[in-house]
């Protein structure tokens, strides 16, 4: 008998992002597979309603109520057959939808948690992007997909890349079923690219622009993920991300620089054997391997040509040069609300940094700082973790209003350009 396949219902958090427009991207080379059901964003009018007019969703949600009211006039004009929705909560209802199958999270920050915790609580096949809530609540998107019988899938290239390298026998997806030592598997290797600052002396970091953080070498991404690759947050958030969705422990997490970005990243097991993939520096790789998962489909990239790569270098990273490294392993290590206070310091740090209020190398010490000052408890339960978060952001937007940091801060302005 000829089965043909039921198109999956798809909604997009975060439509009009980077990791977004990818996403958009990939679902348009599979139509008979897929159909948008619903977009998420903040404030794009002019770009969610481009997708619109290009996707034909059921619904269109935008967290800025000003901006949501002016989308529904323009998509009224376009006479299109959107229903457009505003505020947190229109996100929200959009990332639970009934006849929705799959959600991608690709929120930036903790803006995204609940959304994608409403994801995982609905049971929906939940591709996650939106790192920052895995950090502050890992256990808790694990415990609820267990509960709700969601399939947790990274599309954090170095998070997909060792999901891909995971033995078959770990289960479907992510709840996997048991701690992967008991599949063999000796430890888990990020690759971090190093950023656009790899080889930057100290004394060079002192005087880095946003427009230079954001100027990644390899990946073209969103600005606050820009400046965490920058200063190596980034890959510290991947730590905490991977001993999540791993179910491992911080120190079975190495991370080695690969500027080639060409190696995602390894797992490495007790008999000797590593196991990488590998794939150009092309976000719609993850995207559509975890959409098509357990199959594969085409993602539009341009495929390996392995004899034209040359040379591909790894080197230690420098927990000097980039103490965010530090800190994250630290908090990693620490646990409870930990995470979830360095992210919050660190989202008004690089937010701060873009605006011209701080200097980049001033980032790890904000979020020192705030660490410092602000108790962790070991609870990690949502109402723990978004009062650590508050308390965090708040912290850390008081330093900055502080007499002697303004004062010191107007003279740095000038130089950021
Ligand atoms: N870009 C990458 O290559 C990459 C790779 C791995 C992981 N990630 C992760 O994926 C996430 C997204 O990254 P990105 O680079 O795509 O970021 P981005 O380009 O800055 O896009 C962020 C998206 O989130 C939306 N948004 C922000 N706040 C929101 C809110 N309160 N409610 C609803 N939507 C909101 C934005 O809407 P507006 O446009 O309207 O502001 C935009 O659509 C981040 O957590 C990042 O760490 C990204």
């Amino acid at each position: 008998m000829n089965t043909v396949a039921r198109s999956r219902g798809v909604v997009v958090l975060g439509s009009t992002g980077t990791i977004g427009v990818n996403t958009l991207d990939v679902l348009s080379r599979h139509q008979a597979r897929f159909h948008v059901v619903a977009l998420a964003a903040q404030r794009n009018v002019s770009k969610l309603l481009e997708q619109c007019l290009l996707h034909r969703p059921e619904m269109a949600v935008l967290a800025d109520d000003d901006a949501a009211d002016e989308l529904n006039t323009r998509v009224k004009q376009a006479a299109l057959d959107t229903e457009v929705l505003s505020g947190a909560a229109g996100v929200r209802r959009v990332a639970a939808l009934k006849h929705a199958d799959v959600v991608m999270a690709a929120i930036v920050g903790a803006a995204g948690l609940l959304p994608a915790l409403d994801a995982v609580k609905a049971g929906k096949k939940v591709l996650i992007a939106n790192k920052e809530p895995l950090v502050m609540l890992g256990g808790l998107f694990i415990k609820e997909a267990r509960r709700s019988g969601a399939t947790i899938l990274p599309i954090d290239s170095e998070h997909n890349a060792i999901f891909q390298c995971l033995p078959a026998s770990c289960g479907s997806g992510i709840p996997i079923h048991d701690a992967p030592r008991s599949y063999g598997i000796n430890k888990i290797i990020l690759t971090a690219s190093g950023g656009p600052f790899r080889n930057s002396s100290k004394a060079q970091l002192e005087h880095v622009t946003p427009k230079q953080a954001c100027s990644h070498p390899n990946w073209v991404m969103g600005k606050k993920i820009s400046v965490d690759s920058a200063t190596m947050m980034n890959k510290g958030l991947e730590i905490i991300e991977a001993t999540c969705l791993f179910n491992v422990g911080p120190e079975d997490v190495d991370v080695v620089v690969h500027p080639q970005s060409i190696v995602h990243s390894l797992v490495e097991y007790v008999d000797g054997s590593v196991l990488a993939q590998l794939a150009n520096p092309d976000m719609r790789i993850p995207i559509a391997h975890a959409l098509a998962w357990p199959e594969r489909m085409s993602s539009g990239a341009e495929t390996l040509k392995l004899c034209n790569l040359g040379a591909l270098g790894f080197e230690l990273p420098s927990l000097d040069r980039f103490p965010c490294l530090r800190i994250a392993r630290e908090v990693a290590g620490e646990g409870g609300t930990a995470p979830s206070i360095a992210n919050a310091a660190n989202e008004v740090a690089v937010d701060s940094f873009l605006n011209g209020r701080l200097k980049f190398t001033d980032i790890p010490w904000l979020i020192s700082e705030t660490l410092e000052h602000v108790a962790a408890v070991d609870d990690s339960d949502l109402h723990s973790v978004l009062l650590a978060d508050e308390q965090a952001r708040s912290f850390a937007l008081e330093q900055l209003d502080t007499k002697s940091w303004r004062r010191n801060n107007d003279e740095r302005r000038a130089t950021i350009t």
